[in-house]
């Protein structure tokens, strides 16, 4: 049986970055992956995530794979929030000194993928894992399917789980308890061939519903729509999507109808499980915790799992220290958390809630926010992660 050092099940941003790290100092990663390249890479299931903190940029830049993100992504100062018909905006720049960085997390997998197989990385893509085995032993051993249906086993002195929110492999974490909250909303999404409302996001609340007015390019952008859980996507023809747009944008800018290149129904819910790690299985990303997508939060926590993981192993193959490992979920559950208190805060600021009491005191917190720089200061802080990926930018050596 094939024996290597660390065993990574999914290629998504948090296994792929993970896998390149460890490979620069010398680990042997090896990332099982049950899709094809191709369809990480252009399918349009996997367009999901836009926003990049500020700390989420760097550790990227740093870890050798920014080239085209620098090059092809938009650095925004900040945001706008939209209401009463008018737009405000925020600077976060003059509010905390940092901005944030628009790009497609399907570009960044393109991105991770062309850099570690570059470098000799490997990953196996096609190869579903189905198993893990010998669980607590020095040598948990993960088990795969590959694509001509055989079965194969991986000796590994570490695994971690990075597979995604629908996660098989977080179940192999004896005595989990999960922490769920379901949002009563859910957001369709559309990615069209049109110029964005702004030249940068706007995040509007409308008695009507809350809409974000995101952005792929100057030509291509990402909008979203409050609509109810129950909704069906037959029930939103094009026009009137567009039409529900301008609505919620309240007169304050407008966007110009284009041909929809991707359209998609997303329930709203959070949830983390607790612990993260048991021996030497880990979970990281959204395999371990999920939040509502208002803060723009999920893939940023996810690159402050891989930073934690990554200085954890480092200690343990370079110093023989296994105390970092040891702390794991202790310390990723201080990110989570900050994350997931700023994304509750954002949700129920921004979505049109249904008790009329909450709605008003909803509104009121709205205006307060317009009018308080203290208040301000806190979503700013929060939106370039202060308090999740820029805490971590240090822990990644720069790559020449
Ligand atoms: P994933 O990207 O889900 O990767 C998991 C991988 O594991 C997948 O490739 C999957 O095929 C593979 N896999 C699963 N099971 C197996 C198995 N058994 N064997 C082998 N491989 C397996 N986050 C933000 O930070 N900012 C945003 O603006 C934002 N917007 C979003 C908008 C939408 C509509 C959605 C849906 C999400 C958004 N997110 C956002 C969240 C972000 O996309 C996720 O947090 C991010 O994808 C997490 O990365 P990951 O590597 O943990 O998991
Ligand atoms: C995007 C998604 C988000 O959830 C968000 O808060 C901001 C932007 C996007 O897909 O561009």
């Amino acid at each position: 049986m094939r024996r290597i050092q660390v065993g990574i099940v999914g290629a998504g941003p948090a296994g792929l970055l993970l896998a390149h790290l460890l490979r620069q100092e010398g680990v042997e990663a090896v990332v099982l992956e049950a899709k094809s390249r191709e369809y990480l890479e252009t399918s349009p299931h996997r367009i999901r995530a836009g926003v990049l903190e500020h700390g989420a940029k760097e550790i990227l830049r740093r870890a050798g794979v920014g080239d085209r993100m620098l090059a092809r992504g938009l650095g925004h100062k900040g945001i706008y929030l939209g209401f009463d018909g008018q737009l405000l905006h925020l600077d976060f720049e003059t509010l905390v000194g940092k901005g944030i960085w628009v790009y497609g997390q399907q570009y960044l997998v393109q991105d991770l993928i062309r850099h570690h197989l570059g470098v000799g990385g490997e990953v196996l893509f096609e190869h579903e894992a189905v198993d893990l085995e010998d669980l607590h032993t020095p040598n948990p051993t993960l088990v795969y399917r590959t694509p001509e249906g055989r079965i194969g086993r991986l000796r590994c002195e570490f695994v971690v789980a990075a597979d995604g929110s629908h996660s098989s492999f977080r179940r192999f974490i004896p005595g989990q308890r999960v922490h769920e909250k379901v949002y009563p909303f859910a957001w369709l999404g559309i990615l069209a061939e049109a110029p964005p409302a702004a030249e940068e996001l706007i995040y509007a609340s409308h008695p009507q519903g809350f809409a974000l007015f995101s952005m792929r390019s100057p030509s291509l952008s990402r909008n979203y729509l409050q609509v109810d859980p129950r909704e069906r996507l037959e029930d939103w023809p094009e026009e009137r999507i567009w039409e529900e747009l301008n609505l919620r944008l309240g007169g304050a800018a407008e966007i110009r109808p284009g041909p929809l290149l991707e359209k998609s129904l997303t329930p709203m819910r959070a949830w983390v499980v607790e612990p993260l790690h048991s021996g030497r299985f880990f979970v990281m990303g959204d395999a371990g915790h999920v939040v509502p997508p208002t803060g723009a939060k999920g893939l940023n926590l996810a690159l402050c799992d891989v930073a934690v993981l990554y200085r954890a192993m480092c200690a343990f193959y370079k110093e023989g220290e296994a105390h970092l490992l040891d702390r794991y979920t202790q310390d990723v559950l201080r990110h989570v958390w900050q994350a997931e208190l700023f994304s509750y805060w954002m949700t129920t600021l921004l979505h049109t809630l249904r008790d009329p009491f909450e709605e008003r005191l909803r509104v009121a917190k709205l205006r307060h926010l317009a009018e308080s720089p203290l208040l301000q200061g806190f979503l700013a802080e929060n939106y370039v992660g202060l308090h999740t990926t820029v805490r971590y930018v240090d822990l990644i050596p720069v790559q020449p």
